[in-house]
């Protein structure tokens, strides 16, 4: 189950420099959250201990063991 509060983030960034593909990135994440969740539904963590992180300011998952189940 994926789920997350609405909430005012960063991630584009802000004033006169924000992101100018910030709506060509959000359809592709829609797009391909949408393609996954229809083609595999069912998924979670393998391990959560298994998870590694980058570091700095662009923050993101290095590694994401997962177990999924086809639809
Ligand atoms: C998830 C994907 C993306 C993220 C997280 C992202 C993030 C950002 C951020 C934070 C900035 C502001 C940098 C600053 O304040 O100096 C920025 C600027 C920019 N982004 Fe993106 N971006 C993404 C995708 C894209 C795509 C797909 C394009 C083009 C097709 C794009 C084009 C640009 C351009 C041209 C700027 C400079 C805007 C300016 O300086 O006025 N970005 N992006």
């Amino acid at each position: 189950m994926l789920g997350r509060e609405r909430n005012r983030h960063l991630a584009f960034g802000v004033g006169i420099h924000r992101c100018l593909g910030a709506p060509l990135a959000q359809m592709e994440l829609r797009v391909s959250l949408a393609e996954w969740l229809a083609r595999i539904p069912e998924f979670g963590l393998a391990g959560p201990a298994a998870v590694t992180w980058t570091g700095g300011n662009t923050r993101g998952p290095v590694t994401l063991p997962l177990r999924i189940r086809r639809a």
